[in-house]
């Protein structure tokens, strides 16, 4: 077989050990594989697919490396006109008998429609924000789940220095796993996730705990913010920046500081926000997403090898399982409530 290999949507750190995973695993079985650069980019145009060849020697010690070696984007092309087309097109340019797709929901929902016009693709889930629906393991979550940690626990000892309080900003747009994990592991006093609305009264409760707090110990508090929560009053920020999946850049929205402004306009203390934004998805993979992307992509293309088409390879109560891709589009896995329990009972 000739398979076609790429990544889209935001990189994150483990999509390199599962590219190399997929070569290893597929040039071992006789098979040849193609790079495609940019995500669904590399195959928007026929006449000029952009790809390069992977073999044993092009992955070497890549499995170490944060990104992408092929690069990626948020180019959606069920949105263009003829986008699938160009995309079959392209695949046969290239003289792939199939894909495999390494993405979040915004990608494997191109490579579900592939799929369903009978694409011979398999996919590979991936997001720091650990929110793709099927799988309880996504490519780059645990990674960043640590640097959240490490990052709170710095800013832990200075915000505990300064008696101040502390607002850490952290992605998730939908869904508050890497707010919940990292906030929980640096044991900070409130957690404000999108899945939870926040109130008026939520607000105040927050605002009691702060007070509260002002006598015990060192007298300061942190409150972690997953970027997708809505503030119960405006912050004033707009944003009219849209991806190609019309999704609003949050960074340009800035609930952090919003949050901080309000914080300390409503309590008189100090009141310091840090915005963790790209460095929660760049550098080396943690081991946990070096052996999540390997098995992943020996899984992949065992799956295209046994002739099983259009589905995600998925990790569930630890083995790698097979889900429909067209199960998987449109949905998102928001965090489990068991999680709301341990936040409620530790902020
Ligand atoms: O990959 C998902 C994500 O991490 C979101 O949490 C965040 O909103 C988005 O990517 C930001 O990505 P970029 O700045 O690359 O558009």
């Amino acid at each position: 077989m000739r398979i076609g290999v790429l990544t889209g949507g935001g990189d994150c750190p483990g999509l390199n050990p599962a590219i190399r995973a997929v070569v290893v695993r597929a040039s071992a079985a006789g098979h040849e594989v193609v790079g495609i650069l940019d995500g669904w980019k590399g195959l928007a145009t026929p006449d000029a697919p952009a790809s390069r060849p992977l073999d044993r020697a092009a992955v070497n010690g890549i499995h170490a490396r944060g990104g992408t070696i092929l690069g990626s984007s948020r180019t959606n092309l069920l949105k263009r006109e003829g986008g699938l087309e160009a995309a079959e097109a392209s695949m046969r340019a290239l003289g792939l008998d199939a894909l495999i797709a390494i993405g979040g929901d915004d990608t494997l929902s191109v490579a579900a429609g592939l799929a369903a016009r009978g694409a011979a693709i398999t996919a590979i889930p991936k997001t720091m924000d650990n929110d793709v629906w099927g799988t309880e393991g996504c490519l780059g979550f645990d990674t960043a789940a640590n640097i959240v940690t490490e990052a709170i626990d710095r800013i832990q000892t200075t915000t505990a220095s300064h008696h101040r309080v502390a607002v850490v900003e952290v992605m998730g747009r939908d869904a508050g796993w890497v707010a919940a994990w990292g906030g929980i592991a640096g044991g900070v006093d409130a957690i404000l996730v999108p899945e939870v609305p926040l109130d008026a009264v939520g607000l105040d409760a927050i605002i009691a705990r702060i007070t509260a707090r002002r006598t015990v110990g060192d007298g300061s508090s942190i409150v972690v913010i997953s970027e997708g929560v809505k503030l119960p009053v405006s912050s004033g920020a707009t944003t009219t920046a849209l991806d190609e999946f019309g999704h609003p850049r949050l960074d340009k929205v800035g609930v952090g500081d919003a949050l901080a402004e309000l914080l300390e306009a409503r309590t008189g203390l100090e009141v310091r926000c840090t915005r963790l934004g790209h460095l929660q998805r760049g550098g080396a993979p943690s081991a946990a997403d070096r052996v999540l992307g390997a098995r992943y992509g020996v899984a992949a293309v065992a799956a295209l090898e046994a002739g099983h088409f259009g589905v995600m390879v998925a990790l569930r109560a630890g083995a790698i399982v097979e889900v429909p891709l067209a199960e998987v589009g449109g949905r998102n896995r928001g965090l489990d409530p068991a999680y709301h329990a341990v936040v409620e009972a530790l902020t």
